[in-house]
C-alpha cells in the first residue's frame, strides 16, 4: 500500500514539471514542422561572431551568446574580434573562480551564479560562456585561473549551484571546456591520450554534476583531441558519455574555430558552430553559410547522404533553449552593477583570500596605529580586469590594492613604489632603487606582486614559460627582507609559484583575481576586518618536476606537438604528492586563520557500510582563539591494501563553519558510500571495492586531525 501511495505522491509532485516539458515539447514539434531544411541549418551555426541564426519570418530569436565565467564581457563586434566599444556594457568585474573555489562555499556560489546571471539577463544574453571547470593538472596552463581547481569533488560541489544561479535568470550556463583542456600550449590541436579511469575519475566528474545535478543547458566543446577526435565533434565524449549516458539535453556549443570537419561535426553531437571564419566573397548576406554545419550539410541533406532526422534532433536541442532562454516566458529583467553584485563580489574576495604563512601574527596589521606602510609592487596597482583572453572584462568599478589599503588604513603614511615592471623596456634598477629606499624606514612593507594577465603569464592561448615569479621578484623580495624584516607578500595571481623566497618573509597571502572589490578585500584582509578563510583549491609544488605532469617528461608536458600522454594518470595534484610522499610547498586544502581551531572529537555513525549507504562522519570543532572565524573541516578517504593502483586519499566531503572565539560547532559530513567507488576500466562501469577504509578529518589535505577506520562489507 505504502509503495503504490509513494508512487502517486511522486508522480502528483513531479506532474506539473512532466506537463510543462510535454507542453514544451508539443511546441518544439509544432516549430520543427514549420521550419524549411534552409531555415534549420541556418540555426546550427553562427551568424555573427557571438550569435546564431532565430528564423525571423516564424519570431524565432537569435541566440546571443557572451564570455565569460567572471563577468559579461564588452560588446565584440559582428564579425571581428574588436570591441565594439559600446558606453553601455561596463560590468561588475567577479573574483576569477580560482577564488570561488578557495572559498569551498557553495552558498557563495550560488549567490556568485545569480549575480553573474542578472548581468548577463540585463545585457540580453541568452548563453554564458562559463563556467570553466577544466582541472588543474599542471602550474604552466595558461588559463588555471579560470578554474576550479585540482580536485574533481570540489569542482563538481561548486559548479552546481553557480550554474543553478544562472539559470534561474533565464539564461543559460554553458560549461567548458568538455574535455580535458588542461593546457593552453597546442590548444588547437593537441591530442590528449589518458586512461579511462582518469577520464572518469578525474577529468569528467564536474562536467557530469553540471549536466546531472546541475541541470546545464549548454556544453562548450573543447579545442583539443581526445584520442584523436577534436572534442568539438567527439562520438565518445559527446554522443557516447554526454548525451546517452548522463542523459543530457541542451545543446552542444563549439568553442570558437574548433570545428575543422562536417560529418564529424554533423553525426558526432556537435549542435550549434560557432567561430569558424565567415566568408563575405560568397555571400554578404549569409557569410557564415559555407561553415561546416551550413552549406555542406544542407547539401549532404538534399543529396539524402544524412537523414534530416539527424538536423532535427539539434535543432529540437536549439529549440528547447530558446524556450528555456529568449523564448522564455516571464524571465527577469536582470540588473547590473549594483550594491548587491558589489557585496556578492567583495564577499567571495575576501572569504576567498587564502592565508599561506603569518610567523609570529605578523598579520593583521592594527589600523588604529599611526604607522608608515611601505607598498611595493606593480601588482599593486595594476589592473587585473582587462586581458587574460576571453574572459577580460570592463568593470564599472576596479578597486585596486594600493587604493584599498590607502581606505583601509587612513591613520598610516603610505609610500608606494613599483619596484619591478612587466614592461622590459623600463629601467628596472631604477624601481629596484626606489623601492630599497621606502622600505627602510617603514614599520611595514607589504609587496603586492604575483603573475598578471599578459601572454605567457596567467593568459588564454600561452602557457607559463616558467614555474618562477617573473620580473626577478624573488631577488627584489630578498634584498627587502635584508632590509626589512617585516615584510608580508601579497600574491596576485591565478596560479601556483615557486616559493622558495617564502623564508625571507613573515606573511603570505594568496589573493587571487578579485575584480571590481580587489582592493577593498586584501586591506580587509590585512586589517582583520576579514579573518581569513580561503583554503588552497590547488597544491604548490617546490619544483615544477615535483607536480605529477612535469615528473614524466616533455611527452606528458606539453606533449611531442602531436599527442600527449597523461602518465600521472589519476594522481593529479595532492594525490600525487600524497602517494609518491612529495611534500608541497602550500598544499591543497591549507590556508591559515587568524584565530584557531581544533577538533574535539570525531566519529562515523558505524563502522560497517552497505554499498548503497551514507557514512556519516560527525565532529566538534573548537575555536581555540581569541577571534570568531570560519573553518573548513575536509573529509579525504583513503581504501587500505586496495587491490588496484589508487591515490593515498581523496577529497569526499567538507563543510565551511563560522565558530566564535572559545565555541565549538558540531559538523556531519555526509559521503555516499557510492562516492568511494573507483571506475573500473575493464567492465567500463564504477565498482567499489569491499573491505577497509580510513576516513580523513582535517583542514588541509596535509593536515589531518583523526583518521577513522571503517568497512564496507
Ligand atoms: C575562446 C575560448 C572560450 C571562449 C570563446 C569565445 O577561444 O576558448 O573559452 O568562450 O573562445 O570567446
Amino acid at each position: 500500500m505504502y509503495m503504490i501511495f509513494k508512487f502517486f505522491f511522486s508522480f502528483f509532485l513531479a506532474f506539473p514539471i512532466l506537463l510543462v516539458n510535454a507542453q514544451q515539447d508539443d511546441k518544439i514539434e509544432n516549430l520543427i514542422s514549420q521550419l524549411t531544411i534552409e531555415e534549420k541549418i541556418s540555426m546550427c551555426h553562427a551568424q555573427s561572431k557571438f550569435s546564431s541564426a532565430g528564423v525571423p519570418r516564424l519570431g524565432i530569436p537569435e541566440i546571443w551568446m557572451s564570455d565569460g565565467p567572471h563577468g559579461i564581457r564588452p560588446e565584440i563586434n559582428w564579425d571581428d574580434w574588436g570591441y565594439a566599444n559600446w558606453t553601455n556594457d561596463y560590468v561588475t568585474a567577479f573574483p576569477a573562480l580560482t577564488c570561488l573555489a578557495a572559498t569551498f562555499n557553495p552558498d557563495l556560489s550560488m549567490k556568485y551564479g545569480t549575480s553573474i546571471g542578472e548581468e548577463a539577463r540585463y545585457r540580453k544574453k541568452d548563453v554564458l560562456l562559463g563556467p570553466g571547470v577544466n582541472i588543474y593538472r599542471t602550474p604552466l596552463n595558461g588559463r588555471n585561473f579560470e578554474y576550479m581547481g585540482e580536485d574533481p569533488y570540489l569542482a563538481s560541489v561548486l559548479v552546481v549551484p553557480y550554474i543553478k544561479g544562472v539559470q534561474k535568470n533565464g539564461v543559460a550556463a554553458c560549461v567548458k571546456h568538455y574535455a580535458l583542456n588542461n593546457q593552453e600550449h597546442w590548444r588547437g590541436h593537441i591530442n590528449v591520450e589518458v586512461s579511462d579511469r582518469a577520464l572518469h575519475e578525474i577529468y569528467l566528474p564536474a562536467f557530469k554534476a553540471a549536466v546531472k545535478e546541475g541541470s546545464a543547458w549548454a556544453i562548450m566543446g573543447s579545442y583539443n583531441k581526445f584520442r584523436g577526435q577534436h572534442c568539438c565533434h567527439n562520438d565518445l565524449l559527446l554522443n557516447k558519455i554526454l548525451k546517452k549516458s548522463w542523459g543530457f539535453d541542451g545543446v552542444v556549443i563549439s568553442d570558437w574555430g574548433g570545428v575543422h570537419n562536417t560529418n564529424e561535426a554533423i553525426f558526432n553531437g556537435l549542435d550549434i558552430e560557432m567561430g569558424t571564419p565567415s566568408d563575405k566573397n560568397q555571400s554578404k548576406r549569409y557569410p557564415y553559410q559555407n561553415n561546416f554545419l551550413g552549406k555542406p550539410f544542407l547539401d549532404k541533406i538534399i543529396g539524402n547522404e544524412v537523414k534530416e532526422s539527424i538536423l532535427d534532433d539539434k535543432v529540437r536541442r536549439i529549440l528547447r533553449l530558446m524556450l528555456r532562454t529568449s523564448l522564455k516566458q516571464n524571465k527577469p529583467f536582470g540588473s547590473i552593477n549594483n550594491k548587491q553584485h558589489y557585496e556578492t563580489a567583495y564577499k567571495i574576495a575576501s572569504e576567498g583570500i587564502v592565508l599561506l604563512k603569518n610567523t609570529d601574527n605578523f598579520l593583521p596589521i592594527d589600523k588604529t596605529k599611526r604607522i608608515t606602510i611601505a607598498v611595493i609592487g606593480e601588482n599593486a596597482e595594476k589592473s587585473m580586469s582587462i586581458g587574460g583572453g576571453s574572459s577580460e572584462l570592463k568593470p564599472d568599478k576596479e578597486i585596486s590594492p594600493l587604493l584599498g589599503i590607502q581606505k583601509e588604513f587612513r591613520n598610516a603614511v603610505i609610500k608606494y613604489a613599483k619596484g619591478y615592471s612587466s614592461d622590459a623596456t623600463v629601467n628596472s634598477d631604477k624601481l629596484r632603487k626606489e623601492a630599497l629606499s621606502i622600505v627602510k624606514d617603514a614599520d611595514v612593507v607589504l609587496f603586492i606582486g604575483g603573475l598578471n594577465k599578459n601572454r605567457h603569464q596567467d593568459s588564454e592561448a600561452s602557457d607559463r614559460d616558467s614555474y618562477q615569479l617573473p620580473y626577478n621578484q624573488p631577488e627584489l623580495i630578498k634584498e627587502i627582507s635584508k632590509n626589512n624584516k617585516n615584510i608580508a607578500v601579497i600574491l596576485v595571481s591565478g596560479n601556483a609559484v615557486e616559493t622558495r623566497w617564502k623564508t625571507d618573509v613573515k606573511s603570505i597571502l594568496q589573493s587571487w583575481y578579485l575584480g571590481s572589490e580587489a582592493g577593498n578585500a586584501i586591506a580587509s584582509i590585512l586589517s582583520g576586518e576579514v579573518n581569513p578563510s580561503g583554503k588552497l583549491p590547488f597544491s604548490f609544488p617546490m619544483n615544477l618536476n615535483d607536480n605529477g605532469a612535469h615528473y614524466f617528461g616533455k611527452l606528458s608536458y606539453p606533449g611531442d606537438g602531436v599527442s600527449q600522454y597523461y602518465k600521472e594518470d589519476i594522481l593529479v595534484g595532492y594525490r600525487w604528492h600524497d602517494t609518491k610522499k612529495i611534500v608541497p610547498s602550500f598544499s591543497f586544502g591549507h590556508g591559515l586563520s587568524y584565530t584557531s581551531f581544533e577538533l574535539l572529537k570525531s566519529s562515523s555513525d558505524k563502522n560497517e557500510y552497505l554499498i548503497n549507504e551514507t557514512i556519516r562522519v560527525n565532529c566538534t570543532v573548537k575555536n581555540t582563539g581569541k577571534l570568531e572565524g570560519k573553518e573548513v573541516v575536509q573529509v579525504y578517504a583513503g581504501k587500505v591494501n586496495s587491490k588496484i593502483n589508487r591515490a593515498k586519499k581523496e577529497l569526499k566531503g567538507f563543510k565551511k563553519v563560522f565558530i566564535k572565539s572559545n565555541q565549538s560547532e558540531k559538523i556531519k559530513i555526509e559521503i555516499p558510500v557510492n562516492n568511494l567507488a573507483f571506475y573500473n576500466e575493464k567492465d567500463s562501469d564504477w565498482e567499489i571495492e569491499k573491505g577497509e577504509y580510513i576516513i580523513y578529518i582535517g583542514n588541509a589535505s596535509d593536515n589531518i586531525w583523526e583518521e577513522i577506520s571503517i568497512t564496507i562489507i
